[in-house]
């Protein structure tokens, strides 16, 4: 082989079904049919359709690199042509993320959301591809965190002597626009001074010490910060290569048994606990939630992505769930009030703006 392989994951929300909760069928369709049309014409190499909650996802392997033009202008034809199809079916927010008239160079900034990795593909290749709705992209900072540099989750760290040496972590700054690279583990602690702060730091790509290859990429888009107005939350994805000198499947999974807190949830105003769920139970539902996460894990042959799997359907993540629901439950208890709302800063983000606006004049000056 020897050629690099590009395993790109763009993603966006072109239209609900019902309000927020999911996708129509012929959505999916209609993004599979162009799908199909980019392998027919060599574009490329092979693809999967994923979907979460009302966000579609384009899995697509092809030898271009990452920010290639074409591979990005094909997606946002693809989101395009969905929309066509939403407007039709008048679906909720038809072509919500599409921020932009025109497409003009690559993705950056226009409302979909990707994450891409080139690499050489190993002689076995699993990789598990993450998506998440009613979250934002911090939402991959812990465990993130867990499978690269916690030893409580991944003990390979410890007794796999190629994994010994630790990971680079690179941290993108979603409000300066600046990125730094951490060493771990001797700067775990510079590193979780940034990350433990999800809505600003993102973890955007993870890379091994040795051969500085990618271990794992995040799409760190943020719409808000794009459109200038509320546009929904950012619904990330995260890619993650796993064995032979990094994490293990199991490893790479293990930080989903316990359902974090993430900012995201009804209106994107609310904390709720990341649920891990199976394919057939990607719509969030119970107050436009609670988030929720897909796993889907595939073994690449040639650039072939083959027959995924869902591997969050395994029983083992039944407690996750019934943990989830529970944190769900006594979340929901507090209502309008934080921490279940989100602090003020972050509804800096929403709608509430306008409403203090027209209630400014009713303040006049205490004490
Ligand atoms: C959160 C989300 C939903 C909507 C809510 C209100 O990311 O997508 O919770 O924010 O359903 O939607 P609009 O304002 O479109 O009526
Ligand atoms: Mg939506
Ligand atoms: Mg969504």
């Amino acid at each position: 082989m020897g050629e690099k392989i590009t395993l790109s994951i763009i993603k966006a929300d072109v239209g609900g079904w019902v309000g927020h909760s999911s996708v129509h069928p012929d959505l999916l369709s209609k993004t599979e049919e162009c799908l199909e049309n980019a392998k027919n014409q060599g574009l490329i190499i092979d693809y999967h359709r994923g979907k979460v909650g009302d966000d579609i996802a384009l899995i697509m392997t092809h030898r271009h690199g990452p920010d290639n033009e074409n591979i990005h202008k094909f997606a946002w034809e693809t989101f395009e042509a969905a929309t066509e199809v939403a407007k039709s079916l008048g679906q909720y927010g038809a072509g919500q993320d599409l921020l932009s008239d025109a497409f003009s160079g690559n993705l950056r900034g226009m409302g979909p959301g990707y994450a891409e990795i080139e690499f050489e593909e190993r002689t076995s290749e699993p990789v598990i591809v993450f998506l998440a709705d009613k979250t934002e992209p911090g939402a991959w900072n812990m465990p993130l965190y867990k499978i690269f540099a916690d030893p409580f989750n991944t003990i390979g760290l410890i007794i796999d002597p190629k994994m010994h040496q630790g990971f680079n972590f690179e941290v993108d700054d979603l409000i300066e626009h600046k990125k730094v690279v951490f060493s771990c583990p001797e700067e775990l602690y510079n590193l979780l001074i940034f990350i433990g702060a999800p809505g600003r730091f993102v973890v955007k790509s993870v890379f091994r010490k040795d051969t500085g290859e990618v271990a794992a990429a995040t799409s760190t888009q943020r719409l808000f910060f794009m459109a200038g107005r509320y546009v929904g939350k950012d619904d990330p994805v995260m890619v993650v290569r796993c064995q032979s000198g990094l994490p293990a499947v199991g490893e790479a999974l293990e930080p989903f048994a316990f359902p974090h807190l993430v900012a995201g949830w009804m209106r994107g105003s609310h904390h709720g606990p990341l649920m891990p769920v199976s394919w057939c139970d990607d719509t969030p539902t119970r107050f436009d939630g609670p988030p929720r996460v897909v796993a889907l894990g595939f073994q690449l042959k040639d650039g072939n992505l083959g027959t995924p799997r869902d591997m969050f359907a395994d029983k083992s993540y039944d407690k996750a769930r019934e943990i989830a629901l529970n944190a769900a439950d006594y979340l929901r208890r507090h209502g309008p009030f934080e921490p279940h709302r989100l602090p003020l800063e972050e509804m800096e983000y929403t709608t509430m703006p306008e409403v203090m606006e027209k209630l400014k004049d009713r303040f006049i000056k205490s004490g």
